[in-house]
């Protein structure tokens, strides 16, 4: 069982507003949750004023200016700022995200920055991640084959069994289905998710792996897989456009088509 460290009292306060300095030109309001869990205080929100017009397009530009010129304490995960690392995964206007990849201008109204969802929050923007990193452990996402390379070369596919794996690949492990999946919130502990299963499903279509079987039985438990009820957030959320909800749909089949 994992402790989750909420904090005692997880509903925000309005916390400080820093205003937009004089002669600003095109001022947006960028809402952004606190929370240090060292302060023992509790999460607040924090206005902050920007003149977008000396600012860059992506709301990760918003967020490296207040970080740069107006409060280094405002902590956030990011890395590549072009939406293959999947680390500035957040809330943003109610919808999971890439920070790098939501212009600013999409959002109407002050912009809502918050962590991700039904997560434990290691400080302000950043949730403690190592359940689903335990959970994708877990799967064991490396190719199994007892069957030797041939000496002379790679394991090769034909393009129709590389096709298999379109969709699939391109996961960056951000996390955005995961967390707006409503019955990881509730089962999170047992439920491997959407972002774990697609994951699963990548090695299982995958023609040069040679476990799909164990891979099967690892999965065939009523939490593990057969937690997802198909509401279909996981897929409406993916900011890399793929659709965990159709991979989970192919491993249920691969489990009927066996029996
Ligand atoms: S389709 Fe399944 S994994 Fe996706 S949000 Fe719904 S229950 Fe969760
Ligand atoms: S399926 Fe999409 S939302 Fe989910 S972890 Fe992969 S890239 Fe992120
Ligand atoms: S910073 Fe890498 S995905 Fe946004």
């Amino acid at each position: 069982m994992v402790e989750f460290a909420l904090p005692a009292n997880s509903r925000p306060v309005a916390g400080k507003t820093f205003k937009a300095p004089a002669g600003a030109k095109r001022v947006k309001s960028f809402k952004i949750y606190r929370y240090d869990p060292d302060s023992g205080s509790n999460p607040r929100v924090d206005t902050f004023e920007i003149d977008t017009a000396a600012c860059g397009p992506m709301v990760l530009d918003a967020l490296n200016k207040i970080k740069n010129e107006i409060d280094a304490t405002l902590t956030f995960r990011r890395s590549c700022r072009e939406g293959i690392c999947g680390s500035c995964a957040m809330n943003i206007d109610g919808t999971n995200t890439l920070a790098c990849l939501k212009p600013i201008e999409d959002v109407s109204g002050d912009v809502k920055i918050y962590p991700l969802p039904h997560m434990p929050v290691v400080k302000d923007l950043v949730p403690d991640l190592s359940v689903p990193y335990a959970q994708y452990r877990s799967i064991e996402p490396w190719m199994k084959a007892e069957t030797p390379p041939p000496p002379d070369g790679e394991r090769l596919q034909s393009p129709e069994e590389r096709a298999k794996l379109d969709g699939l690949w391109e996961c960056i492990l951000c996390f955005c289905c995961q967390t707006s999946c409503p019955s990881y919130w509730w089962n999170g502990e047992r439920y491997l998710g959407p972002a774990i299963l697609l994951q699963a499903a990548r090695w299982l279509h995958d023609s040069r792996d040679e476990a799909a079987g164990e891979r099967l039985d690892a999965l065939d438990d009523p939490f593990r897989l057969y937690r997802c009820h198909t509401i279909m957030n996981c897929t409406n959320t993916c900011p890399k456009g793929l659709n965990p909800a159709k991979a989970i749909g192919s491993i249920k089949q691969m489990m009927v088509e066996r029996r």
